[in-house]
């Protein structure tokens, strides 16, 4: 089969795609029937007493290794985490900051969850925060690397933001980073899983995602990943056994070894205690399924089907964010003007009626400030998008005032 097929017949694994135009992955994605059924094997075993813990164990390093290998990083660079405020959290509360030391982001831009931990870094050690503003809706690069000086410390972005939901040009802003010491850390979940992530050529040193997104799991897993060279300069501030290293496998999870313990290698040392065993199940068998289809296949096919719908949004004079498609978009399109309303609503009554008239015919998107946020993945297929645009075209018909 061809890269095309073979994805196009693995929508038959979702069945929320029946009866359901799904657009809404940038708020959690469709999980595969896989997933699900990875899950119900688990609870099985733990209704029945046949949880076998060593197997468990195999799981939790089979997830490792599957997602180390999904973004071009190796198995020790992974750790488990709960979500992505966790993974970021972890690396900056690992960092040996001083008063005075300074990270460069675009605040407007990031998830609050990217935020937050800065502020509170600025109030507990007077750590400098210094924000650039957005153009055109995304982060520019250029001036991220213009207010890098010699105290910068951290730079951080989103690689998709969560809204409007453009692409951000990672590889110079981590290439920069590389070359002055200064740790590049990246909020990667509206991106990994649906664009191919390769770490190491988008000179990435520590990524935090979520699984119920692009990586098609549950809430409350994550992953984080964090390069050798920086992992192991950071101290974590929570310790627990499987951060610790006693020396292969042979050591139980309550073996304790002396006082002078060793941290695990690279980001192991981020593991606390035991896992989110059923989240691991549901995203180990994504991610499965993500190697069998071929990253950049997903990559190639999502992207083409929303730059499609972008281009017929344009064509029905819809205000696509940010124009005719090109590298700023992903698979996120945004339609409405930027700064018209509040998180989940929109000031716009024009806007607001076509989320309105989508909703009523089973059409699942978002609204993210003031803007129709639909995000695609690959178990969308043409139909989607076609049912989309003539629902919409619909919706023109009767409202060529409200747009006007
Ligand atoms: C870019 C981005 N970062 C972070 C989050 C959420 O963070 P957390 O996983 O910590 O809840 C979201 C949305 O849920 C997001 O879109």
């Amino acid at each position: 089969m061809s890269d095309t097929s073979s994805i196009e017949a693995a929508r038959a694994e979702f069945p929320g795609t029946e009866g359901l135009t799904y657009m809404n992955v940038s708020a959690r994605g469709l999980t595969p029937q896989r997933s699900r059924d990875a899950v119900d094997a688990m609870m099985d075993n733990m209704q029945s007493g046949a949880t076998d813990k060593a197997a468990m164990f195999d799981l939790i390093e089979n997830a490792r290794e599957g997602y180390a290998k999904l973004i071009n990083a190796k198995t020790d660079e992974i750790s488990l985490v709960k979500n992505v405020s966790e993974g970021l959290n972890a690396i900056i509360a690992a960092y040996p900051w001083k008063r005075g030391d300074n990270v460069v982001l675009c605040q407007d831009l990031e998830h609050p969850n990217n935020v937050y931990p800065w502020r509170h870094l600025n109030r507990r050690l007077g750590v400098e925060v210094r924000s650039v503003s957005p153009r055109d809706g995304a982060i520019p690069t250029d001036e991220i690397l213009e207010q890098i000086d010699e105290n910068t410390r951290m730079v951080t972005a989103s690689s998709v933001t969560f809204a409007p939901g453009f692409r951000t040009d990672i590889a110079p802003i981590g290439a920069v980073c590389r070359e002055r010491d200064i740790l590049f850390l990246v909020d990667g979940v509206q991106s990994v899983g649906i664009l191919n992530t390769d770490v190491e050529a988008l000179n990435i040193d520590a990524m935090s995602v979520s699984t119920q997104k692009g990586l098609l799991g549950l809430y409350g897993m994550g992953f984080l990943y964090c390069r050798t060279d920086w992992a192991e300069r950071l101290t974590p501030v929570y310790l627990a056994r499987f951060g610790v290293d006693l020396g292969g496998s042979g050591a139980h999870e309550a073996s304790l070894g002396d006082d002078d313990y060793a941290l695990m290698p690279a980001a192991r040392r981020f593991d606390l205690g035991n896992y989110n065993y059923v989240g691991v199940a549901a995203a180990e068998a994504s991610i499965g399924m993500m190697h069998e289809l071929g990253p950049q296949a997903i990559e190639d096919y999502t992207v083409g089907l929303a730059h499609d719908f972008a281009r017929g949004m344009i064509e029905l004079g819809m205000p696509v964010c940010g124009g005719e498609p090109g590298p700023h978009l992903g698979s996120i399109i945004p339609v409405g003007s930027i700064g018209e309303g509040q998180h989940d609503t929109t000031d716009d009554p024009a806007m607001s009626s076509l989320h309105d008239h989508l909703a009523e015919n089973d059409v699942q998107l978002s609204i993210r400030r003031g803007i129709l946020r639909f995000s695609l993945h690959f178990y969308n297929n043409s139909d989607d998008v076609e049912r989309v645009l003539d629902l919409t075209r619909t919706w023109r018909g009767h409202n060529r005032a409200v747009m006007s």
